[in-house]
């Protein structure tokens, strides 16, 4: 007897099965990193069978991930790789499915665990929900169920609060775990690792220490082909809700007691509670909409589409840690280039004891952590020139992954995030009131964006790093955006 683990992906054939999925299940297979007796189905209403399914998955390999690709353990690989084509919803796909599940497991007669990965557009998750408490195939008996859930979860408050409740009748919310691949991206992990495995930045990292924070997640993408999907979320709901208000709870939130999942969750949440709320009058005062000229003739954009591709915001968090340091958060598409970076700016020193022109001021110690893609960080101190009196320059330690661990030590997040779910643990996924307090937060931004008047949409060039009404934005604060991992270029 041996225990079997399925993998059941529905929406199999779409996108991210080929780009993320099959390739980072393939790669921790090739790490022995799967469970021994598993079974990968996928479905969906492409007309394939298991063969010709195997035959698209070992192409998109091929395609996006080659330097992944090893012949022979792909064949391996492919033989545990099955195909149901069909919809959910329709009995004969229901029938087929389970059949499909029982055949491995009975023969293997252990445990049956699963694994149900909703891939399918967002539309759909209701009634996949649904449809796994209709069946009973998500009950938990003779093995864990678990059921991963994509982004976007909800497009607001409203919807994510539904989808929750429907997702509770069918599972507990330890077997749910919803999606936020930046969460599991290696440097992002990182940053607890930073904060609470070293002493040295813990005691200077709050407001008495600490001038403002900035979070750059800058894509040089412009929307392309997802221009019918894109102009109804928009950079707020795509970005915003998930990524960047996760990127700003690692770098303010308290030290957890544990590294036990519910622990670090606890701590996460607690930073989005303690943000400043913004009323509707505040919120153009305090964040500015860019949408990049020529995003209107994008095939699927609306004619006059007011749709934000870029936004700047600047939140507070009112605790004892953090109360008056201004955080900075900024993401657009079709930028000058992709990087994502936090940069901690400290406050300057208190006295200046050197020879200076008048004027003349040196600049505060930055520590810039370089989330992607020059995955690593810096710190920026003051220097003496030599064979000066006292002049002094600006000089950076640096820390680069590459160097550090290999070229290529860092996986693609979806490894992880595969690998924890399979392992239960749901440290890198979002909880449900997570999740719900995001989207409260942003829908009143977005409220405020789309009632009347609405503040100004800034149109940007292409290939810039933004409006000018993000710099003018910053700089009334007397502060400056920063990007110190894209090569300082601002
Ligand atoms: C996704 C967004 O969640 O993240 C995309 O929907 C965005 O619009 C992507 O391009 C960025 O992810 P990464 O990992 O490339 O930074």
């Amino acid at each position: 007897m041996s225990d079997t683990t399925s993998i059941v992906i529905f929406g199999a054939s779409g996108d991210l099965t080929k780009r993320k999925l099959v390739p980072a299940l393939f790669s921790l297979f090739c790490k022995d990193r799967l469970p021994e007796d598993f079974q990968l189905i996928g479905m969906a209403r492409t007309d394939y069978d298991s063969e010709a399914f195997r035959n698209q998955m070992k192409s998109a390999m091929q395609e996006f991930a080659p330097a992944k690709f090893i012949e022979d353990e792909w064949d391996r690989f492919a033989e545990k790789v099955h195909y149901v084509c069909g919809d959910f919803g329709e009995e004969h796909a229901r029938v087929e499915l389970r059949e499909r599940l029982r055949a491995t497991e009975e023969a293997n007669g252990g445990r049956a665990n699963r694994l149900f990965y909703l891939a399918t557009p967002p539309s759909v998750y209701e009634s996949a929900l649904v449809g796994l408490g209709e069946t009973g195939l998500a009950q938990q008996d003779r093995g864990w169920r678990r059921v991963v859930i994509e982004k976007p979860f909800g497009r607001d408050l409203a919807s994510a609060h539904h989808l929750n409740e429907v997702a509770h009748q069918v599972l507990d919310e330890e077997q749910v775990y919803r999606i936020d691949h930046y969460l599991a991206k290696e440097t992002v992990q990182n940053l607890l690792v930073f904060r609470f495995a070293n002493s040295i930045f813990e005691p200077v990292w709050n407001r008495l220490y600490i001038d403002h924070v900035q979070i750059t997640v800058a894509e040089s993408v412009d929307v392309g082909h997802r221009g019918r999907f894109y102009d109804g979320v928009g950079v707020m709901r795509d970005m915003f809700q998930n990524h960047i208000l996760q990127l700003l709870s690692l770098v303010a939130m308290e030290p957890p007691a544990s590294f036990n999942s519910n622990d670090i969750r606890n701590e996460r949440v607690k930073v989005l509670r303690s943000l400043r709320p913004m009323r509707k009058r505040e919120v153009a005062e305090n964040s500015v909409r860019g949408q990049y000229r020529g995003y209107l003739d994008d095939p699927g954009v609306a004619e006059e589409s007011k749709t934000a591709t870029y936004a700047a915001l600047r939140l507070f968090i009112d605790n004892w840690r953090w109360t008056g340091v201004p955080f900075y958060l900024r993401s657009g598409k079709a930028l000058a280039g992709k990087t994502t970076e936090i940069l901690i700016q400290f406050r300057s020193v208190p006295h200046l004891m050197f020879p200076m022109e008048p004027g003349e001021q040196i600049r505060p110690n930055q520590l810039e952590l370089c989330i992607q893609p020059d995955e690593g960080m810096h710190l920026r101190f003051e220097a003496k020139v030599p064979d000066t009196n006292a002049t002094m320059r600006s000089v950076d330690m640096e820390f680069h992954y590459a160097d550090a661990f290999g070229p290529g030590a860092i996986p693609d997040a979806y490894e992880r995030l595969l690998l924890d779910a399979l392992n239960g643990d749901p440290s890198l996924f979002t909880r449900a009131d997570t999740i719900e307090l995001a989207w409260g937060l942003i829908d009143n931004i977005l409220a405020a964006w789309e009632s009347d008047p609405q503040p100004p949409l800034a149109i940007y060039e292409p290939n810039t790093w933004g409006p000018k009404e993000a710099d003018e934005f910053i700089a009334a604060d007397g502060r400056a955006w920063e990007l110190g991992c894209a090569g300082r270029r601002s």
